[in-house]
C-alpha cells in the first residue's frame, strides 16, 4: 500500500499530532537520539531497554515509535496485537545491515558449543537466531548470569561485545559490526577538545572504539550517560555519544555545559545518526493520520524471536533505571 505523504496546506503539525494520538488511542515511543521536537512531544523517551519494556507493557492500540526499525520491528514482536508504525520504514541502522541472517546462522553453525547472544541493534531474523539479546544498559547483568565457561557468540557490535570482554574477562566470538556514528569520533580531537576543558570528564557509549572508550570517565548506555550527566559535580561534560541526546541535559541542567565529542574534522555533526534523522514532525503526522508505514512480522518468525527477547526482559529484570555499564 502506498503512502500518501501530501500534507494539506496549513495545516497545523502539533495540533493534528496531538488530536490524532487521541483518536488513535496511541502511545508516542521515542529513542534519545530522535530530534528535539519528537523528544519533546513524545509520551516517553529512553533507551532501547526502557523503550522495550515500555512497548510491551502499553494498553495503547498504536505505537508510533519515533526511532529506528529494529526498535519499531522489537515493539511489534513483543506487542503483535498492537499496530505499530514506524514514521520512515528507510530508518536502518549500519550494525543490523552488517549481519545478514545468512551468514548469521553460518557463523551459529560453526561454533555449535557457542550460544549466540546478541546486542538488540539488529533484525528480526537475526533474533531469531538469536539465544539472548542483550541491550547496552542490560548487558552486563545478563553476562554475570552467563557461566564463565559458557562459550559465547557476541553479535554485531565487536565494540560493544570487546569492552564487555575487557572489563569481564570473557572470550566472547565478536561479530565484526560497527555503529558508523560511534566509529566516527576522533581520537585526535577528543584529546584536543579534553586539553581545552581540562576539569570535564567525558561519557562514552560502549558503541565507541576502544581508543575513545579508554579516554572517558563513565561509560554507558544512553540513559546511563544521562544519568551521570544529572549527577556529576563539575559544570561541563564531554559527551560521546549521538549529539541529541545533550537535550535531555540540557533541559534538565540548563546551567551545565554539555560537549559534543568531536569527528575527524572537528565537527561533532558528523556524529548524528543519519537513520534516525530521518524522522520528522510531517512523517509522524502522516503516520499517525494512515496508519502507515506499518511494522508487520510473519507469525512464526516473530514467536522465534520472542523467544531471545524474552530472555532478555526475564534477565534484565532490576536493570531499568540504572541504563548503566559503569566505567571501564
Ligand atoms: P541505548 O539507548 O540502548 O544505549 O542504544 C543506543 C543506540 O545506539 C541505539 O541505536
Ligand atoms: Fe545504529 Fe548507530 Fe544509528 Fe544507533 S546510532 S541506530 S547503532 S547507526
Amino acid at each position: 500500500m502506498s503512502v500518501d505523504t501530501k500534507i494539506p496546506a496549513g495545516v497545523d503539525l502539533l495540533e493534528e499530532i496531538n488530536r490524532l494520538r487521541v483518536e488513535r488511542k496511541a502511545v508516542i515511543l521515542a529513542h534519545y537520539y530522535q530530534r528535539p521536537e519528537l523528544q519533546d512531544l513524545a509520551d516517553f523517551v529512553g533507551d532501547s531497554l526502557e523503550l522495550s519494556k515500555k512497548a510491551a507493557d502499553t494498553d495503547a492500540e498504536v505505537i508510533a515509535f519515533c526511532g529506528v526499525k529494529f526498535m519499531a520491528e522489537t515493539a511489534k514482536i513483543l506487542s503483535p496485537d498492537k499496530i505499530v508504525v514506524l514514521p520512515d520504514m528507510d530508518a536502518g541502522c549500519s550494525l543490523e545491515d552488517s549481519c545478514p541472517p545468512e551468514k548469521f546462522a553460518a557463523f551459529r553453525e560453526r561454533h555449535p558449543d557457542h550460544i549466540a547472544l546478541t546486542y538488540i541493534n539488529c533484525s528480526t531474523e537475526v533474533k531469531a537466531l538469536s539465544d539472548v539479546i542483550v541491550t547496552s544498559s542490560s548487558a552486563e547483568t545478563i553476562l554475570s548470569q552467563i557461566p564463565k565457561d559458557q562459550k559465547i557468540i557476541f553479535g554485531p557490535d565487536r565494540h560493544l561485545g570487546g569492552y564487555l570482554n575487557r572489563k569481564f574477562d570473557r572470550e566472547m566470538l565478536l561479530w565484526p559490526g560497527v555503529c558508523i556514528v560511534h566509529e566516527a569520533f576522533s581520537e585526535r580531537e577528543l584529546i584536543k577538545l579534553k586539553q581545552q576543558h581540562p576539569d570535564a570528564p567525558v561519557a562514552a557509549h560502549p558503541e565507541c572504539p576502544p581508543h575513545i572508550v579508554d579516554h572517558a570517565d563513565y561509560v554507558g548506555s544512553t540513559s546511563g550517560i544521562l544519568n551521570f550527566a544529572k549527577t556529576f559535580p563539575g559544570d561541563t561534560l564531554i559527551v560521546a555519544t549521538e549529539p541529541h541526546i545533550i537535550h535531555q541535559m540540557e533541559k534538565a541542567l540548563p546551567e551545565k555545559n554539555f560537549i559534543g565529542a568531536p569527528g575527524a574534522d572537528g565537527n561533532c555533526n558528523c556524529n548524528i545518526c543519519p537513520y534516525m534523522a530521518l524522522n520528522t514532525l510531517e512523517k509522524l503526522y502522516i503516520a499517525l493520520r494512515d496508519l502507515q508505514p506499518r511494522i508487520e512480522i510473519e507469525e512464526g518468525l516473530r514467536l522465534q524471536a520472542k523467544k531471545s527477547l524474552d530472555a532478555m526482559l526475564e534477565m534484565a529484570a532490576g536493570t531499568v533505571g540504572k541504563g548503566d555499564l559503569g566505567r571501564a
